[in-house]
């Protein structure tokens, strides 16, 4: 029988009903405290007929907030609030994992513990502007990470995954991709270290198969996934050879056994034009499950499915404005406009109140 987005599928340890994912949506509604409330549970459990929800990109330190109204995932309040969020969608039969985010460079003193400067690979500012409490601010200067600090980010990885498991999700997805931290290290824009962290290949993917291998110790390889967007240049970044990287990326993540490989297979928020970069040899680099995600539609993600490019399809914006896409897409209907003005803070409006077709 041929796939389709409506077949379901099990990535590692994790069983989709179908194989149309909520893609990772910053949202910026968090209560305080980076505390997840009972509007966060309300929008993810509207969402829950999607095979799998991954959510929102969420801290796993203080020193990895870059936005106003994040929510983390490294204190008790935190574990509590989006305990609440998982036991919403689980009741409504939806799968969810959280998205483990630290931003490096892509933050700014005033978002930070004691107006601390930002971290990243390398002391280079990137081009552009924060959001902050108090507006749009240029960004600064970074502090360079030294060697020695890198293994307290890496527990902070555990951390957050140990966390992830007491608040209830079916799994986590390592965020390294879209300009930062993780991301950072790996591209050479970004990283021009000499020591084993920078340089080489090898060298720049260093950091993130040493998070992956700490966050599968904790939590299992069949429930751990990766994010990658290898050409995407938002938040300034660029690599000499992208094809590569992430084809060594890939390559190396097949030693875990991971749930999946998800991949941004182009550019985001008109950060400015992509490099060439072959999705499908990429994509065959890894043994595992494949995620792709990036402006496709029903019938690109059918045929993506069917070819075997992938085995799931992630979709962002229409899932701000479609809680039910899935039902939308079974049934050919119309899908709401979203509302760019309201993806950014504030509260219900363009947030939960999108209509579904059968309220
Ligand atoms: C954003 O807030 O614009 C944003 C956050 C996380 C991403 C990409 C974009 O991975």
């Amino acid at each position: 029988m041929s796939k389709d987005l409506f077949s379901p599928v099990v990535l590692g340890s994790i069983s989709l009903k179908n194989r149309i994912v909520m893609a990772p949506l910053t949202r910026n509604r968090a209560g305080e405290g980076g505390v997840p409330q009972a509007i966060n549970a309300t929008y993810y459990a509207q969402r829950a007929s999607a095979g799998l929800i991954v959510t929102e990109a969420t801290p796993i330190s203080a020193m990895g907030h870059g936005y106003p109204a994040l929510p983390g995932i490294y204190t008790d309040a935190q574990v509590a609030g989006w305990k609440k969020v998982t036991d919403a969608v689980h009741a409504k039969g939806g799968k969810i994992v959280i998205q483990l985010w630290h931003v490096g460079r892509i933050s700014h003193p005033s978002l930070l513990p004691n107006q601390a400067l930002p971290v990243a690979p390398s002391a280079i500012k990137p081009a552009g502007q924060a959001f902050t409490y108090q507006g749009l601010v240029d960004y600064v200067e970074p502090r360079a990470l030294d060697a020695s600090e890198l293994p307290a980010i890496v527990q902070d990885y555990v951390h957050a995954t140990k966390s992830a498991i007491a608040a209830g999700f079916d799994g986590v997805e390592i965020h390294a991709a879209n300009g930062y931290l993780l991301d950072q290290f790996l591209r050479d824009g970004a990283n021009h270290r000499t020591d084993q962290y920078g340089g080489s290949i090898e060298n720049r993917a260093r950091l993130l198969l040493e998070v992956t291998q700490a966050v599968v110790n904790v939590i299992g390889a069949d429930k751990v996934g990766v994010r990658v967007s290898p050409v995407n240049p938002f938040n300034d970044m660029s690599d000499s050879n992208p094809q590569a990287v992430f084809n060594y990326v890939a390559n190396a993540l097949n030693q875990f056994n991971l749930a999946y490989l998800h991949a941004v297979e182009g550019g985001i928020h008109g950060g400015g034009k992509a490099d060439p970069f072959d999705f499908s040899v990429f994509r065959k680099q890894f043994k595992g499950a494949y995620m792709a995600n990036l402006s496709y539609d029903k019938k690109r993600g059918n045929q993506a499915v069917a070819s075997g490019h992938a085995d799931v399809v992630a979709y962002g914006v229409p899932y701000i404005a479609n809680p039910d896409l899935v039902e939308r897409f079974q049934q050919d209907a119309p899908l709401n406009e979203a509302d760019s003005n309201t993806f950014y803070g504030g509260a219900e409006q363009g947030y939960t109140d999108y209509p579904a077709l059968h309220g």
